[in-house]
């Protein structure tokens, strides 16, 4: 191979056969194609795109760059491309396992302002995410579930490009994407990959035709190698559920697993959990996560319909139930206990002292800006802007009140907590203010699943 002659193909919009594309992933891979070579290839697809063909040759040469996983019996994985406060995998990975599905489920870290559910979860002490693929496969084959952080023996060849992209410019391609996000996937070994393709402005796709033309290419490539697949295009102009940061996630997600999001209220003062007996707090302040109670539930329900092959009701009827019943709660302790994880230890951690963001005039809440507040927890200490940052799990944004909420002057927007960084509050609380927009009238109710794409 002549990597000089691929590139000349490819800048001029030819199409490169399965076999060219093999050999320059498995050479890159090698080591013996170096990064500037890659990086020209990567900026020629930018420009000039990839038939379906040269993406599934790309994603399939990816894929087996590493090593790829088997499971016995019914097994699916979501995927999400990352949304503000998007701490569903916590709740649907166990759900789905309560189904009597196998959901090994490799994440990531958050960088920039998307959050990382490996660090969500690594914010429960003793909760090791780092598993050897064995011990990967143990967990999954005794409790049906493990959420590990991807490893090195995973589709090494993109982790190498992925980070090449990332330096280059060449990260925002679709087939570049798909090959990415699927080589991943389809390496986990799932029968059944369902994926959450976010959009607006606080997503990676901006508009819906994108996201749609992003959901599409990754169920084609997907049902190309062989898997059954599903894609949800979901908004992300807001926050999904009521926090944003590590920890307030996690306790956000327990409370949908465990049904008693909503009656564990926040204190009206404080914003803290209310079962703590000081804390003040009134049924009218009981908010239950709906939007992340919603898309969970549609999310397992694919999974589910499209691994057993069953209905989608007879699907949405038992992950309900199993989300009703404690199934799927039990899932995620045991989970959690297999990875070392210590949930009382989690709910006794101290929380630090909550900062109050309170209105400045009344109105309607027309819109909570997801990208101004995941900047605000970002600000506070949630997130990492290198790899190799350190982050606080305390810290991060609980709202007060979401879309259409009536608010009236002094009344609690949102609670900030930096215990690491309280000299970044102010700054932070100006981010939640601008974030939060107050009108007269009352805003009409947005929509959060946009296009199902089968
Ligand atoms: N996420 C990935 O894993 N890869 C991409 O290319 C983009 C988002």
């Amino acid at each position: 191979m002549i990597v000089k002659l691929l590139l000349d193909k490819k800048r001029e919009g030819g199409e490169l056969a399965p076999e060219e594309i093999r050999a320059l992933i498995d050479a890159y891979t090698r080591g013996d194609v170096p990064d500037y070579q890659m990086a020209a290839f990567a900026m020629a697809v930018c420009c000039r795109g990839m038939t379906a063909a040269e993406t599934h040759a790309l994603t399939d040469a990816m894929q087996h760059s590493g090593e790829c996983l088997k499971w016995q019996g019914p097994s699916a994985d979501k995927h999400s491309t990352g949304g503000i406060g998007d701490k569903l995998s916590l709740i649907i990975q166990p759900l789905a396992a309560s189904c009597g599905i196998s959901v090994p489920s490799l994440a990531g870290r958050g960088l920039g302002l998307t959050g990382g559910t490996v660090d969500k979860l690594e914010s429960i002490p003793g909760y090791n995410a780092c598993l050897s693929l064995d011990d990967f496969r143990r967990v999954v084959s005794e409790c049906g579930v493990s959420i590990a952080a991807q490893t090195a023996e995973i589709a090494p060849a993109d982790k190498k490009l992925y980070a090449l992209r990332d330096v280059t410019g060449t990260v925002p391609s679709i087939p570049l994407i798909v090959g990415s996000i699927l080589s991943k996937k389809l390496a986990e070994g799932a029968g059944t990959l369902v994926f959450d393709v976010k959009c607006g402005a606080g997503a990676f796709m901006k508009t819906r035709a994108e996201a749609c033309t992003l959901a599409r290419a990754l169920v084609d490539g997907a049902r190309a190698a062989g898997r059954r697949a599903a894609a949800l295009v979901t908004a992300m102009d807001e926050p999904l559920g009521w926090t944003v940061g590590n920890a307030l996630e996690v306790e956000e997600a327990i409370g949908v697993l465990r049904g008693d999001n909503g009656q564990d209220a926040r204190c009206r003062i404080c914003g803290q959990d209310a079962r703590h007996p000081d804390h003040v707090v009134d049924e009218q302040n009981a908010r239950h996560s709906e939007d992340v109670v919603e898309l969970s539930g549609e999310l397992a329900t694919r999974m589910v319909a499209l691994e057993k092959g069953v209905a989608l009701e007879e699907a949405r009827a038992m992950c309900r139930e199993n989300l009703a019943n404690g199934a799927a709660w039990e899932r995620f302790a045991e989970m959690v206990k297999l990875h070392g994880g210590d949930l009382e230890a989690f709910a006794s951690r101290p929380r630090g002292e909550a900062h109050v963001v309170a209105a400045s005039r009344a109105g309607y809440v027309a819109r909570v800006d997801a990208e101004g507040i995941a900047k605000a927890a970002f600000e506070l200490g949630a997130g990492r802007a290198k790899s190799d940052d350190t982050i606080d799990f305390a810290a991060g944004v609980t709202l007060a009140v979401a879309h259409g909420d009536r608010v009236e002057v002094g009344q609690p927007l949102a609670w900030l907590y930096a215990p690491t960084r309280p000299e970044r509050l102010a700054d932070a609380a100006r981010l939640v203010q601008g974030s939060i927009a107050i009108t007269s009238e009352q805003p009409a109710a947005k929509q959060l699943i946009l296009e199902v794409v089968e």
